[in-house]
């Protein structure tokens, strides 16, 4: 009988599962089980999704595919690091269900695991709520990858033995998904024979180990190799045994960025702004900077982490923005994907505009630089490559054309903002590409419904496969 990871289906179709799920006051399996039972019985099953992906896009592979990670948190002092485990491995989009041995309980609760991860917390082999169905033959297989953090030098003797007798090493014995162990231990016990032994062991099966560091232990005055690896090291160890490094097409180049919208201040409190979210041109900074570009991300003020890797600069104002513009070039590619305010306040209050009773205030408005057509215009240092992006509300291809021929760049990727789409803030995107053929008539290309991610991912393999074109 197949079995179906409720973690690995599509972001939106759980969005939706956890909202029924709450709704019907069921957990999210029972809700999966209650839809399955219901298609099974007759063809009036509802949708789980409001949101149907395309199928050519459903699967495909983008810089934020999402991983399942069991973590087995072992039993010492470390073990609080593993707390701070949880939250990178999620920033690098992992799904992380945590397992805690008996001693790691004694350094950690399983509410704050499970707080972290979202997940429920494993912590016992003879578990009734999740042995019915061989709980730990779950957590060892309907997982990418396992990692150890801290392993004690208990827990890999017991590994390098294979022994079963507790939940954590039942899953290292039961699994057949790579093993990533962190180990953290006194220095004396690391460098014993027998510690060194099980290693040794331990690597010759295949398993990966990141550390121990050298430093100051837990014990007052001790020092040496045995301090667990730091855990945004362990993250990026997991990373790169999940998503082993790509070939990089844009290794060598540098991109620029512009995301978000701008805010125009209208004195020191107030300010004109747009619905725009930044996450298209955060997700096209990620994908850029995943296909080996050196990227810098000019954004304004959104509610969005800097992407790892990426050279950020915070703006508020179209002036701003431009100016940052400016001083990071020359760059090779220029992606201008922000929502410029094209207006801003002609006469800024430095203080608060107050009622005087003399009436409401005029705002004389005054028009903003266009960056993208400021850059694609410089006779010196233009990037050999400058995209803009058309927001649009209404005739969205002819609109996109005559912005085309108006801003002067070489590409310009169109979109429709108008509020039913849910473009501005949403997860989706429904683009056209716009490019000129070297007789400049204006080619179209429609590119089906995606997420932001795989339209940006998109974009960098076309801004690829352009820059091996021209370089060849
Ligand atoms: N843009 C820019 N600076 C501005 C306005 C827009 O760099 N002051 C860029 C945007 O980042 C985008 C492109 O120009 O790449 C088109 O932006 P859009 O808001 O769609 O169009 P506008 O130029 O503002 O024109 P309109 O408001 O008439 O649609």
């Amino acid at each position: 009988m197949a079995s179906l990871t409720i973690r690995k289906l599509d972001e939106a179709i759980k969005a939706e599962l956890r909202l029924r799920a709450a709704r019907h006051g069921r957990s999210v399996e029972d809700e999966v089980r209650v839809i399955l039972r219901q298609a099974a019985e007759g063809p009036a099953a509802p949708a789980p999704s409001s949101h149907p992906t395309p199928a050519a896009h459903r699967s495909r592979p983008t810089s934020t595919t999402t991983n399942s990670v069991t973590l087995i948190i072992g039993g010492g002092i470390a073990a609080y690091k593993a707390l701070d485990l949880i939250r990178r491995l999620k920033e690098r989009h992992m799904d992380v269900r945590c397992v805690l041995t008996r001693a790691a309980q004694q350094f950690v609760t399983p509410l704050a695991a499970s707080a972290l991860s979202h997940e429920r917390c494993y912590t016992d082999l003879f578990d009734a709520g999740s042995e019915f169905d061989a709980g730990h033959i779950r957590l060892a297989r309907d997982c990418d990858l396992i990692v150890v953090a801290p392993a004690t030098a208990d827990l890999m003797a017991k590994t390098a033995q294979g022994h079963a007798d507790d939940l954590a090493s039942a899953i290292l014995l039961a699994t057949n998904k790579p093993i990533l162990l962190a180990p953290a231990m006194n220095p004396l016990m690391w460098n014993n024979p027998a510690t060194r032994r099980n290693v040794a062991q331990l690597i010759r099966d295949g398993i990966v180990t990141i550390g121990p560091n050298a430093g100051e232990m837990a014990e007052a005055g001790e020092a040496g190799v045995g301090r667990m690896a730091e855990p945004t090291e362990i993250a990026i160890a997991a990373e790169r045994i999940l998503r082993p490094p790509q070939a990089q097409p844009l290794a060598g180049q540098r991109v620029l960025i512009t995301a978000g919208p701008t805010h125009e201040p209208i004195d020191p409190v107030r300010y004109i702004a747009n619905r725009s979210s930044g996450k298209q041109g955060f997700a096209i900074a990620a994908a850029a900077q995943a296909a080996g570009a050196d990227v810098t991300l000019v954004s304004g003020p959104v509610d969005l982490d800097d992407p790892v890797g990426v050279n950020v600069k915070h703006v508020e104002s179209a002036r701003e923005m431009l100016a940052q513009v400016e001083a990071a070039l020359p760059t090779d590619i220029a992606i201008f994907a922000a929502a410029v305010a094209d207006w801003r306040v002609a006469s800024e209050g430095t203080q608060k505009l107050k009622k005087t009773g003399a009436g409401i205030p005029p705002l004389q408005l005054t028009e903003n630089p266009d960056i993208l057509a400021t850059i694609s215009k410089l006779r010196d240092n233009r990037p050999p490559l400058v995209i803009g992006f058309a927001a649009e509300t209404e005739h969205l291809i002819d609109n996109a054309k005559a912005k085309f021929a108006r801003k002067g760049c070489d590409w310009i990727v169109a979109n429709d903002v108008s509020p039913a789409t849910g473009v501005m803030g949403g997860d989706r995107n429904t683009v056209h590409l716009l490019t000129r053929e070297a007789d400049g008539t204006v080619n179209v290309e429609s590119w089906p419904v995606m997420t932001k991610d795989e339209v940006a991912t998109t974009l960098i393999e076309r801004i690829a496969s352009h820059v091996k074109d021209t370089s060849t």
